[in-house]
């Protein structure tokens, strides 16, 4: 016997299912599916992730849900309806495509719409608000279905957005999973935690996602016990566009190819400093030396081979200056 769900999580299924439909077998849906169409997400795919569409209509969703039962009282608390000064019920979310939020047992609880028009005016993606079932600092998009495929794939890849997990998924690459916009937040480090201690960070390759790259390394470090590896994109590109561009293979070679949290570390001071000008070059060098000597033995031999190669540097001089950075830390 099926277990009886909560309320507004019965009420979301019909939502998600019904979303689904009008996006698969409706004329009202072609719109949309021309959109999901223009992002190359076939029938598999959209199944797979029960994308849906909600046309420009304030009532479609509240009729529908009414006919299937539920009190105006239950609709109000659910996040799928804005409330008129009048105390009226309309639609929340209008001529967007449907993401459906599901909780770690793959329960839909919540939605995220993308904006199909140019329209800058409203925002790209809408989220359901926080309600009862859904609270979104615990909540990770595809978590329950990635979850799966990380015991065989002993990782998980954590990404920006939907259409990035989704991406990835139709690349092959089926462990993702996202924090959706909101920065990554402790309880859903832990949460991954308790699948895997290896973690694919693959964020976009603008400033803001490496910026949110490092945010999340620091984040995992925190909480401890992580192995983490680093994707770093092209700059202009996030992981749909790289997929897209490169197709899937390659993609799959670049998930192979992450880098340590010491590279992306490097990498990125690297980025702040013009090593042309012998100051910033000092500069540079006594940084990378601070935060190579918290590494293993092994490690700090490596790197300060790579210093050297790079600045000219000899190895000696930086082993001495490694060796006063390992008394400082003491
Ligand atoms: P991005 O700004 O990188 O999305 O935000 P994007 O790649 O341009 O979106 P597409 O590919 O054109 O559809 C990354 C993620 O942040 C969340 C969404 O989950 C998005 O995928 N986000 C973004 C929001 O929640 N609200 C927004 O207004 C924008
Ligand atoms: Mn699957
Ligand atoms: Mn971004
Ligand atoms: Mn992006
Ligand atoms: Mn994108």
């Amino acid at each position: 016997q099926p277990v009886k769900l909560n309320p507004l999580m019965e009420m979301h299924k019909e939502a998600a299912d019904f979303y689904h439909q009008i996006l698969m077998t409706t004329k009202i849906g072609e719109r949309g599916l021309e959109y999901a169409r223009s992002r190359q997400l076939d029938d598999e795919t959209l199944k797979h992730f029960q994308v849906g569409y909600a046309p420009d209509r304030g009532d479609l969703l509240l009729t529908y849900l009414r006919e299937q039962g539920f009190e105006d009282s239950l609709l109000s608390q659910s996040g799928l309806f804005v409330q008129s000064k009048d105390g009226r019920l309309f639609d929340r979310f209008r001529d967007r495509l449907m993401f459906p939020m599901t909780d770690e047992a793959g329960h839909p609880v919540a939605f995220s719409g993308r904006r199909l028009s140019d329209n800058k005016e409203e925002a790209k993606y809408l989220n359901s608000p926080e309600t009862s079932v859904f609270n979104k600092s615990n909540l990770l998009f595809h978590f329950a279905e990635a979850k799966k495929h990380a015991r065989k794939e002993g990782h998980l890849v954590l990404f920006e957005g939907h259409m990035d997990v989704i991406s990835a998924y139709k690349a092959g690459v089926k462990t993702g999973i996202a924090s959706m916009g909101t920065s990554l937040t402790e309880q859903q480090v832990y949460m991954i935690r308790r699948i895997t201690k290896n973690v694919i960070i693959n964020y976009d390759g603008d400033d803001p996602g490496l910026h949110a790259a490092e945010r999340a390394v620091g984040l995992f470090k925190q909480a401890g016990n992580f192995n983490l590896g680093i994707v770093v994109l092209p700059e202009k590109m996030d992981p749909d566009e790289y997929v897209k561009q490169y197709g899937a293979e390659h993609y799959q070679g670049a998930i192979k190819g992450a880098i340590s949290t010491t590279d992306f570390f490097l990498y990125r001071l690297k980025q702040k400093y013009n090593l042309n000008n012998e100051r910033e070059k000092v500069n540079y060098l006594a940084e990378a030396i601070q935060e190579i000597a918290g590494l293993n033995p092994v490690e700090q031999d490596l790197y300060v081979n790579r210093l050297s190669e790079e600045s000219g540097v000899s190895v000696e001089a930086l082993k001495v200056n490694l060796s006063r950075a390992r008394r400082r830390n003491r």
